[in-house]
């Protein structure tokens, strides 16, 4: 039995109002400034809100001071590599596991505490999971009216509902083994979704499906679930699958959130090199920090606070590399925008379907760069090329110092199309 339902009050629904959360910031609502003193127009609460949530197993902290909000009709991913708490953050959420520390809260009320906890049922909460199961003896309807209450024609209407939602009119009287593996994910989802769930907790629900099948389904669900305005928290290691679906990414490792905000920011204002490499292959530029600035065969780039002798490491993605022909020993002339470009020697190049990928070896200290172009371009080997660095792509981070998820977390702006981090490049 878990523990913690034994603090729950007798009802299982004892609450108390909760306070602002000071760790989950958003922007509230104003027309203008706010200045100091003025009255702020208080955000509505989320719907389900984790504050300061901590989880250890065996003295080893898994989950460390998270904090987050869902909001309707809002996805939210919490995205990390394997083993970095995810499933146990949305248990967590869901209620079948109980925080050491901190709080959960329901429309700003707090369900579960150190000294209470509302159990999984009462949270109005559907899960979905990976290894999701439909029952094998009922058939589609059955199965997506399992959780249903009231009279049959109710749920009659509402399983026809959700079955033209999901795209399976017809299906009512199939079995699960007469279905494909994407009809029975939607049949699936219908069934979470069918008790109308305000919040929806997904953990990995689409990694048992082929690549194909995989993205006609995610889109479908997450038509649904906008359709529905249900508050959803999905749970995956995959970058690509939290690009397409979140409107907040929540990046988490060794049990912190060491960033958060849109898809487009994330990926374009990477708080640390890790975070960058989680979402593309990326190549790294080392260098030293001399007068507040670093100097590179690609030119110099600003590193404002940081002391001399600093080493630094300059991150760009393969497709922020511009790659042009040797004449006679010479490249292009510097730029602002691309730096001072530096020669290269091709050492491999493939063709990977929507892009090529061209790996050089540099001349000036034998390190290896890898630049993408979305064409057939494949030099040969041996091919010598300058590469230069589009400078507004460029990250500046100290090497070998505290990493994100000691150093804080970085929240982003609510933007998603908010242009990226002005470059820290030298003029
Ligand atoms: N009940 C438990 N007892 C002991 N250790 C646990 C328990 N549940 C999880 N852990 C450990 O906590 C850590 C986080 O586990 P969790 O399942 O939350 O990771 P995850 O981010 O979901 O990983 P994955 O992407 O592989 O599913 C892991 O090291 C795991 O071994
Ligand atoms: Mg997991």
């Amino acid at each position: 039995m878990n523990k913690a339902t034994d603090r729950a009050g007798a009802d299982g629904k004892t609450v108390r109002r909760g306070a602002p959360a000071a760790a989950t910031p958003r922007r509230a609502p104003s027309a203008g400034g706010v200045s100091a003193g003025e009255a702020r127009v208080p955000e509505a609460p989320g719907r389900l809100e984790l504050r300061h949530v901590g989880r250890s197993f065996e003295g080893r902290k898994v989950v460390d001071d998270v904090s987050f909000a869902l909001h309707p009709g809002q996805v939210t991913c919490l995205l990390g590599p394997s083993g970095c708490g995810k499933s146990t953050t949305l248990r967590i959420a869901a209620g079948v596991d109980h925080q050491d520390e901190g709080e959960v809260l329901i429309d700003g009320e707090v369900i579960s505490d150190d000294r209470m906890h509302m159990p999984p049922e009462k949270r109005s909460v559907g899960l979905m999971f990976q290894d999701f199961a439909l029952f094998p003896h009922l058939d589609v309807e059955r199965n997506i009216a399992f959780g249903l209450r009231g009279s049959a024609a109710e749920k009659r209407a509402r399983v026809k509902e959700l079955l033209e939602k999901v795209d399976l009119l017809g299906y009512e009287h199939k079995f699960p083994h007469e279905l494909s593996g994407g009809e029975q994910q939607r049949v699936a989802l219908a069934r979470a979704l069918a008790p109308r769930p305000r919040v929806m907790l997904m953990d990995e629900p689409f990694s048992g499906l082929d690549m194909r099948l995989r993205d006609e389904v995610r889109d479908g669900a997450l038509d649904l679930l906008k359709e529905e305005g249900t508050a959803v928290l999905l749970v995956t290691h995959e970058p690509d699958e939290a690009m397409r679906m979140a409107d907040e990414i929540l990046l988490m490792r060794a049990g912190r959130i060491v960033q958060r905000g849109a898809p487009y920011n994330i990926y374009n204002n990477p708080v640390d090199r890790e975070a960058a490499a989680f979402f593309s292959d990326i190549n790294v530029i080392r260098g030293v920090v001399r007068n507040s600035l670093t100097e590179t065969p690609f030119g110099q780039f600003l590193a404002p606070g940081l002391p001399d002798g600093t080493e630094v490491e300059i991150v760009i993605r393969p497709q922020h590399l511009k790659m042009d022909f040797d004449r006679g020993g010479k490249g292009p002339a510097p730029t602002p925008e691309d730096g001072v470009p530096a020669r290269g020697i091709v050492e491999r190049a493939r063709f990977m379907g929507g892009q090529s990928l061209v790996e050089f070896r540099m001349e000036h200290d034998g390190s290896r760069l890898t630049a993408s172009v979305p064409a057939v371009f494949l030099p040969p080997p041996g091919t010598p090329l300058w590469l230069s660095l589009r400078r507004d792509r460029c990250f500046v981070f100290p090497r070998g110092v505290a990493d994100a998820s000691e150093a804080g977390e970085r929240v982003e702006g609510d933007a998603t199309q908010e242009a990226p981090a002005p470059p820290r490049a030298a003029e």
